[in-house]
């Protein structure tokens, strides 16, 4: 890979969770397979004091728990990767912190050569959103951001989720992210993106010629898009419960994947024409009514239960959840792309907190073969017949990430019974590297200025219309209550049996 410019990546919000799970580890990985550019430095900024070297003490833990490769402390790896970081203490919403800021990164890249204001930028915005707009407008106010048309020079901000809340807050935030910060500065992230197994979604259709002749109404029947969790709420209810799962999950992940799966192929994969693709099939899908909604979606909370010998309590009795609250731990939701390719086809979402495990799976089920030739088939056969499964092709995002494809074969013997087999692709078994995690590859995208897997403005607003349409469903008075259904097993059972009756109403061929 082409090592990019030198940078100085800040990261807001140094102290928080993210950052030490997940952002840290990556850049120590980025940095031990030598993708870093040259002269990397990494300032963490928060409102905690704290030294340099305490912060590295900190990170160098996080890395010991957290990174893809565990490293043993006090290596030469782990202590060369700390040398990078710094801390800067500081408000949010304070100029002269900002002031501080610039003066200290100037000061780092005259260590490396660099002429003061000459030192390319990544920002990295992993703080609650309330701070977001005070952030970028301090950054814009003190003189951070590089002029987008400068071909020499540049500044880029990441931007963590959850962006907004509805349309309108969504649309506050891009306004005022734009009015300090150009489009092609501005790489909002959805990590989903950066899982391999959702990168290959498009490897798989557009760089092989087998399935995409299919790829259409003609032949296929509907789509399932699980995400199934089997954490609970995990100390997180303040931000959970104010958010739910419809705008957790579906706003963000299950929307790109199914935006992935049902766009047209891209001209090219430049970040626009990716982009473009994705936001003509969302702009597709038809908005719900508000007296339709119990007619697309059902949503769920989870009541005390087991998972794999764990107890866990109502969600109303997690610590931190309001004792009333109609929070959604679970959606399931139909919805419909409204074009030539998929008028008709029902791409049905499930998510939840609580289920029985982690599954994140793709099932695109095609339609029966037009002619049911073993239908003359007598007494137990027939039985056998009946049970016969559509062909189902699965693309597992995660656990044991993979593609299997369910097809009929006969079973060895004198009568013609069939059953579904199925062919298995493992990235384990073929693979014999262990895969990026999504931080690394989308931090490393943001560094050498590839938007292709970041959301763009339009995009995330109109995925929250359709999801404010929901919302809307949900706040009349005169919509379905909760389902609640037990933790550890598969969600509601009205989530089931609205998504069953639904399948069996679509013509078979
Ligand atoms: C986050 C959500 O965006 O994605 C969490 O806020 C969720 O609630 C997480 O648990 C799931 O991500 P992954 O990568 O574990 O599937």
């Amino acid at each position: 890979m082409k090592k990019s410019d030198p940078v100085t990546i800040v990261f807001f919000g140094a102290s928080g969770d993210l950052a030490k799970r997940k952002l840290i580890p990556a850049l120590f990985q980025l940095e031990q397979d030598d993708l870093l550019p040259k002269q990397t430095r990494i300032v963490g900024f928060a409102r905690r004091e704290k030294s340099h070297e305490q912060f590295r003490t900190e990170m160098e833990k996080a890395i010991i728990e957290f990174a893809r490769s565990k490293p043993k402390i006090g290596s030469r790896e782990l202590n060369a990767f700390t040398s990078l970081l710094y801390y800067h203490t500081g408000k949010y919403d304070n100029s002269k912190s900002f002031k501080d800021l610039k003066i200290f990164l100037d000061k780092l890249d005259e260590e490396c050569g660099i002429p003061p204001g000459k030192g390319n930028r990544l920002f990295y915005l992993s703080t609650p959103p309330t701070v977001f707009c005070d952030i970028i407008a301090m950054l814009g106010q003190t003189e951070h951001i590089a002029d987008h048309k400068d071909k020499n020079l540049w500044t880029r901000v990441i931007i963590e989720k959850p962006f907004g809340r509805d349309l309108k807050t969504a649309r506050t935030l891009n306004k005022n992210i734009l009015s300090v910060l150009d489009e092609s500065q501005v790489y909002r992230i959805d990590h989903y993106l950066g899982k391999e197994t959702v990168q290959n979604i498009m490897a798989f259709r557009f760089g092989n010629s087998i399935f995409e002749p299919l790829w259409d109404r003609r032949y296929i029947s509907h789509v399932h898009i699980t995400v199934a969790e089997a954490i609970s709420v995990e100390g997180r209810s303040s931000y959970y419960d104010n958010t739910g799962a419809l705008r957790d999950m579906v706003q963000n992940h299950m929307l790109q994947l199914l935006a992935l799966v049902a766009m047209e192929p891209p001209a090219s994969f430049a970040p626009n024409a990716v982009r473009n693709e994705k936001v003509k099939v969302l702009n597709a899908i038809p908005t719900i009514e508000v007296n339709e909604v119990d007619r697309h979606a059902v949503r769920g909370q989870y009541a005390a239960g087991t998972i794999n010998g764990r107890s866990i309590p109502d969600y109303l009795r997690e610590p931190g959840v309001k004792s009333n609250s109609v929070t959604e731990t679970f959606v399931a939701l139909k919805l419909h792309v409204d074009n030539w390719r998929w008028a008709g086809v029902p791409f049905y979402l499930r998510t939840g907190k609580a289920l029985t495990k982690r599954l994140t799976e793709i099932n695109i089920e095609f339609r029966q073969p037009p002619l049911a030739l073993f239908r003359h088939a007598k007494s137990d056969e027939h039985k056998e017949i009946e049970r016969m499964k559509p062909n189902v092709l699965s693309l597992r995002v995660q656990p044991n990430e993979g593609i299997r494809l369910s097809i009929g074969m006969k079973i060895p013997g004198p009568k013609m019974i069939l059953q579904p087999t199925d062919m298995e692709f493992y990235y384990s078994k073929v693979f014999d590297v262990e895969p990026p995690k999504a931080y690394e590859r989308l931090i490393l995208d943001a560094i050498s200025g590839d938007s292709t897997l970041f959301i763009r403005q339009d995009e995330v607003e109109t995925a929250w219309t359709l999801i404010d349409s929901v919302l809307d469903g949900w706040a009349d008075e005169k919509s379905p209550h909760i389902h609640l259904y037990r933790a550890g097993t598969l969600g509601p059972y009205a989530a089931d049996e609205f998504i069953t009756n639904d399948i069996k109403k679509l013509a078979t061929f």
